[in-house]
């Protein structure tokens, strides 16, 4: 597909995706949703893609969704708009490649659903974090009511669906929606050294650990130990897993073939 929203760089591994509509601040419309799906499903098939950095284009990560898109919106409309955001980015959140995002402006409303859809947030100081959709007399309908609590808590998350205010990226690492705060200049290389941390591990683990978390947070105690027990016991099947430890033991560094 030929994207004309998202610009995309891959070295050493490390696709970088920047969402590239600055003038509007990266707002979601239509074509960018379908772009961003394609996207992900052609760097989740990508042998030389192990990991994946989303960020945005100038002032913004995300602004949200296209607000004029959302003013002309037909009656009975909007829950169809809701399932179609909702479904792109739960391809995100189920990518067995991990996504990073380097939240380096505005993420707000779709914005933030979209960081909360990535499996890691890295935020520069410069980030503005927030729900303002009760402002738009809207709720947030791209996952940001179910993935905030489920990350955050409910109090916190509650205090940003309702009062729509947003926060900035350090006060989004103390609550725990950034896994960590940088100064702006910093945020491509921090973003960079996670990625690459990541890409030391096995790739199947990898993969198999994203599903364990996905599912097992959803699911009771018992059956997500025994989801963990049945994705460990998956892994016996693989050279990796082999590798691994024989090279732990062996005292050098494991070559792993992501099989
Ligand atoms: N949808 C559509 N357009 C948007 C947008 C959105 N979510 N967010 C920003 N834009 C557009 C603005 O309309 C403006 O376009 P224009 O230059 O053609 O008028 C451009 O992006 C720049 O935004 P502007 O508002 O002028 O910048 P600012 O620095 O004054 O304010 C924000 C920045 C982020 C505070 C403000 O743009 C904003 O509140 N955006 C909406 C956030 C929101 O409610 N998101 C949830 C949507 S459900």
């Amino acid at each position: 597909m030929a994207y004309e929203l998202l610009l995309l760089e891959i070295s050493d591994r490390i696709a970088t995706v920047t969402i590239n509509r600055p003038d509007k601040l990266n707002a979601l419309n239509d074509a960018m949703m379908r772009e961003l799906s394609a996207m992900i499903d052609e760097l989740t098939a990508n042998k030389d893609v192990g990991v994946i950095v989303l960020t945005g284009a100038g002032r913004a990560f995300v602004a949200g969704a296209d607000i004029s898109r959302l003013a002309v919106a037909e009656q009975g409309e909007l829950e169809k708009f809701a399932r179609f955001g909702q479904g792109v980015f739960r391809r995100i959140e189920l990518s067995a490649k991990p996504v990073i995002a380097a939240v380096n402006g505005f993420a707000l409303g779709g914005g933030c659903e979209l960081a909360l859809a990535c499996h890691v947030r890295i935020a520069s100081t410069q980030a503005k974090f927030g729900l303002p959709e009760v402002k738009l007399g809207l709720i947030p309908g791209y996952g940001g009511t179910q993935r905030l609590p489920r990350l955050v808590g409910r109090g916190p998350a509650l205090q940003l669906i309702l009062t729509g205010d947003p926060i900035d990226g350090t006060e989004a690492a103390r609550i725990g929606l950034a896994n960590a705060v940088v100064e702006p200049d910093a945020l491509p290389g921090a973003a960079r050294a996670m990625a690459a941390a990541i890409l030391k591990n096995a790739p199947v683990a990898i993969a198999r650990a994203i599903e364990a978390v996905d599912v097992g947070l959803d699911a009771t105690l018992d059956d997500g130990l025994r989801l963990e027990a049945r994705l460990f016991g998956s892994l016996d099947e693989t050279f990796d897993m082999r590798e691994g430890t024989k090279a732990f033991l062996e005292k050098r560094p494991p070559a792993f073939r992501g099989a």
